[in-house]
């Protein structure tokens, strides 16, 4: 690895001054120790019963992965039983990337991976397996903003410190954890097009706006849909409220503890749960930051129908 590292794009990034450096693996920056994380993942035997949570950080990963693993436990625990009160969503669906070996201990019993794995750097399992495939997107602002703070919480840096203008202009650039952004979306957004039946796109601000059809949604293309008596019985009304941030943020659980994501890293569960607020970009962005953002996004994602304005 050591000699890999030594070929690979290097940044280190201004804004967060020096204490992190990505680098480029398979066309997408990470930390260094991602693209061994990437080589172990691939080795993974997808089975066609699999379902795969794919996002890039930031863009609702941990609701996403809350409310996918509630619809597909469903019958095992109700609301109040529900693991989701006492572990943190991340915990309850692993990455890929993070936990292989805790993944293929566990693969009869649980189908849900989540990874931030790039579609083009997926285990080539997952591309033959015909395994489902949900990806969550978000609103490229609002996902600057919390990555800007996410990042500079992990590495323990004051906002005063931390210029938001450094890390527009390097987020623009398409350097970021697991960035260029709208390169990720545009990889899977092609590979869906190809085969769209293996393919759920969900947009955060859509599963705020419209959480009841979202998740229905959701569960149908799951192969887990709402039967008619749990509708009347208010089982999607549940898993919302159960999955909601409002709930989620408040458990102890999640203001409290660590996420180990490897043997040398750990991250407190409360940065996952920071404020969930649409249009949180104003009170950073000014009106050239939003121009240039705005045509940046237009011409990456022209013909594609997404939209991340
Ligand atoms: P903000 O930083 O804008 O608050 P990810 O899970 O991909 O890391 O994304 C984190 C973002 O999702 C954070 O956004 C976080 O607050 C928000 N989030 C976490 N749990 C959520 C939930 N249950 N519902 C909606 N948003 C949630």
């Amino acid at each position: 690895m050591e000699d890999l590292y030594k070929t690979l794009p290097q940044h280190t990034c201004t804004w967060l001054q020096g204490i992190m450096t990505l680098y480029k693996y398979q066309g997408f920056w990470n930390v260094q120790n991602f693209s061994q994380k990437t080589i172990l993942a691939q080795s993974y035997k997808a089975q066609p019963s699999d379902i795969l949570v794919c996002s890039c950080p930031k863009t609702g990963t941990t609701w996403l992965k809350a409310l996918t693993f509630a619809i597909v436990t469903r019958k095992k625990f109700d609301e109040l039983a529900s693991p989701l009160l006492t572990t943190l969503p991340h915990d309850c669906v692993p990455f890929l990337e993070n936990h292989l070996e805790k993944i293929q201990k566990n693969h009869s019993d649980f189908p849900i991976i989540a990874t931030h794995l790039p579609y083009s750097s997926l285990p080539e399992s997952v591309i033959t397996s015909g395994c489902k495939i949900v990806y969550i997107y978000r609103n490229i602002k609002d996902v600057l903003v919390s990555y800007y703070h996410f990042v500079r919480e992990l590495v323990n840096l004051p906002l005063e410190d931390a210029s938001f203008e450094a890390a527009f202009d390097e987020y623009c650039q398409g350097i970021s954890s697991s960035g260029p952004y709208w390169d990720h979306i545009l990889e899977f957004w092609k590979a869906s097009q190809e085969m769209p039946e293996r393919f759920l796109f969900l947009k955060y601000e859509d599963l705020k706006k419209e959480p009841t059809s979202n998740v229905k949604r959701l569960a149908e293309f799951l192969g887990y849909p709402f039967s008619t008596e749990e509708e009347k019985a208010g089982v999607v009304e549940n898993i919302i409220q159960l999955c909601s941030f409002g709930n989620l943020s408040t458990l102890e659980v999640n203001k409290s503890g660590k996420y180990q994501a490897d043997e040398h890293f750990a991250l407190e569960h409360r940065l996952f749960f920071r404020k969930a607020k649409d249009g949180d970009w104003e009170n950073y962005f000014t009106n050239e930051m939003k121009e240039k953002i705005d045509k940046l996004i237009d011409e990456k994602l022209h013909g594609t129908g997404l939209v991340l304005k």
